[in-house]
């Protein structure tokens, strides 16, 4: 019995046939019964998604002797002559192999003479990007005067190559890619047709993978049946011929990396290698669940997710809450760079384990990196105010001095767990000054301060938000003498100008000496400008120490010129 390839076997036979494209399907047949016919049509869209048959319907259509609401009967004498390929006024061409001149010259001499017995001589031109430019221009010619009878139907997945001139002569259609459940219903319905068994899953795996093409998930769809000897689709053989990796296995290796688990991640890793997977599908599987977190997490919903079910997508979401947006994005920048070398790499998975661990180790680093600040803020509770501030800008990443301009960077740091951590800090600590204490030290009002601002800036707005807008653009640069300087970037130029009117000093003057119980000055500058010097540690210092909890490669030491 000789077999047919589910893909012509299961070829559209009308336009209702044709699924996930009714915006075209519709102008199509509105046409038909309108009887407002072009001379020249062009569908254009991704392999697959039935530009071959919506031309091969339409030539039907046009010619159908009993037409039904615009689709072909595929009965009358015409269709039936169209349909096996007898019909000598349907012609169709394929530009792949017919692309020269003298094929389109041929086309030309043709198309002078009357159709036999149809109503239209239709061409269908398939691939017609392969055309060459002569042929084009021999086309552009038959396209400019076309005789009252004759139609032409392109069809391509390269519109971009079509040139201009022949484009502005037809009228356009694009198909799109086709929904992942319109695929499986399609799938199943092929299934239930031929009589085998299904597994949901395994037509879901198969749909997602065609990205839009039914041809695709059909031919897939076909090997998986000439696997199991057309007894059935199971999830087991998908995967299998799909080479990709189970998504369960996918999710835990997500986890895994989420949960920042190096040993368990690299067993994951050996086990799917083991299997023979290979390194580009599982991290592509990887990056697509990674973007599916994403767009769980920026968007707030499971609508555009790629390539899993909804119940998959639970589990993608509740794997989304563990991380933070920065973390995703570069966990995506890392693995696609991974996936790069591995392409290029002899030895792939020593790539993919490596550049695993590396990342995971800086997410770990960072942590530990945090954690050592910490102690070291601990360690440095006594000392001076510079440390004091700069332990507290390292934690926003850079140490800024204003007299050198030197700065400390730390690298390799997400954004998130610095700030987590920062807030943390700052929620444990108390919103006021600790009190009554009548003389304190500069340290601990720079201290007040600092972990006060925002109270700080609550009540001047309560006063005067005018005055607030411009105050919380400064920062506290240091304590002397019960003397708070506070700096502007120098781009405020209004605000230093604002903030330094003797009635607004004065405000903020109150404010703040209300809020530490103590009489203290105020006074404001512009980054870089000249302030009263200290006789404490010089930032070089602090980067030693810092250098030496974390080495160079962590701490940068940046002086600007
Ligand atoms: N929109 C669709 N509805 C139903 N079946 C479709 C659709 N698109 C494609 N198919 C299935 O895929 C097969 C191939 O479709 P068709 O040849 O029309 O695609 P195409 O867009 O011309 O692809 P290519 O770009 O590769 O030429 C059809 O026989 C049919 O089984
Ligand atoms: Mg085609
Ligand atoms: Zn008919």
């Amino acid at each position: 019995m000789s077999h047919q390839a589910l893909y012509r076997k299961f070829r559209p036979k009308t336009f209702d046939d044709v699924l996930g494209q009714e915006h075209v399907i519709r102008t199509l047949k509105n046409q038909i019964k309108t009887d407002n016919i072009a001379h020249a049509y062009l569908f254009s869209g991704i392999r697959g998604t039935g530009k071959t048959s919506t031309a091969k319907i339409f030539s039907r259509a046009v010619n159908c002797l009993n037409n039904h609401d615009g689709n072909p009967c595929n009965e009358c004498e015409i269709c039936k002559s169209i349909l096996d390929e007898t019909n000598m006024d349907v012609i169709e061409m394929d530009a792949a192999s017919n692309n020269g001149v003298e094929d389109i010259r041929e086309l030309r001499d043709k198309v002078n003479f009357l159709p036999v017995k149809s109503k239209y001589k239709v061409y269908i031109i398939d691939e017609v990007h392969m055309l060459s430019k002569g042929a084009f221009n021999a086309l552009l010619k038959t396209l400019e005067e076309p005789p009252e009878y004759l139609l032409f139907i392109l069809a391509t997945t390269e519109p971009q190559k079509i040139p201009a001139t022949i484009l502005s002569r037809c009228q356009r259609f694009d198909l799109k890619r086709i929904n992942t459940s319109v695929i499986v219903e399609s799938m199943k319905k092929i299934c239930e047709e031929i009589g085998v068994e299904y597994d949901e899953k395994a037509l879901k795996l198969i749909a997602s993978n065609s990205e839009g093409a039914m041809r695709d998930a059909q031919s897939i769809l076909d090997r998986c049946l000439s696997f199991n000897n057309n007894e059935k689709v199971d999830y087991e053989t998908v995967i299998d011929l799909l080479g990709t990796v189970n998504y369960q296995v996918i999710l835990e290796a997500a986890n895994c990396i989420v949960s920042r688990d190096i040993k368990n991640t690299m067993i994951l890793v050996d086990n799917i290698l083991n299997e023979g997977k290979e390194v580009s599908i599982f991290l592509d599987e990887l990056i697509i669940c990674f973007r599916n977190m994403l767009i769980i997490k920026t968007t707030n919903s499971t609508d555009n997710l790629m390539r899993i079910s909804e119940e998959e997508s639970e589990d993608i979401k509740r794997l989304s809450s563990k991380i933070s947006v920065d973390e995703i994005v570069r966990i995506i920048e890392e693995l696609s760079v991974t996936q790069l070398e591995c392409k290029r790499a002899l030895n792939s998975r020593v790539i993919l384990e490596t550049r695993l661990i590396k990342m995971l180790h800086s997410i770990n680093n960072a942590d530990e990196i945090m954690n050592k600040i910490q102690e070291l803020e601990n360690s440095f509770k006594n000392n001076s105010i510079p440390v004091k501030q700069a332990t507290a800008d390292i934690k926003r990443a850079s140490i800024k001095d204003d007299e050198k301009k030197p700065s400390i960077v730390i690298n390799k740091m997400p954004e998130q767990t610095i700030s987590e951590s920062y807030e943390t800090q700052k929620s444990t600590e108390p919103e006021q000054s600790s009190g009554n204490s009548e003389n304190k030290s500069d340290e601990a009002i720079y201290n007040a301060i600092m972990n006060g601002w925002q109270t700080i800036l609550k009540k001047i707005r309560s006063e005067n938000a005018g005055l607030q807008a411009i105050i919380r653009e400064s920062q506290l640069c240091e304590v002397s003498n019960k003397k708070a300087v506070f700096e502007f970037d120098p781009k405020f130029t209004f605000h230093i100008s604002a903030a330094n009117q003797p009635k607004n000093r004065q405000k903020f003057k109150e404010v703040l000496s209300s809020f530490l119980n103590e009489e203290c000055e105020v006074e404001f500058i512009i980054k870089g400008e000249e302030k009263p010097k200290s006789s404490l540690p010089a930032m070089e210092d602090v980067y030693e120490d810092l250098k030496n909890e974390f080495g160079e490669e962590i701490v940068e030491f940046k002086q600007e010129d």
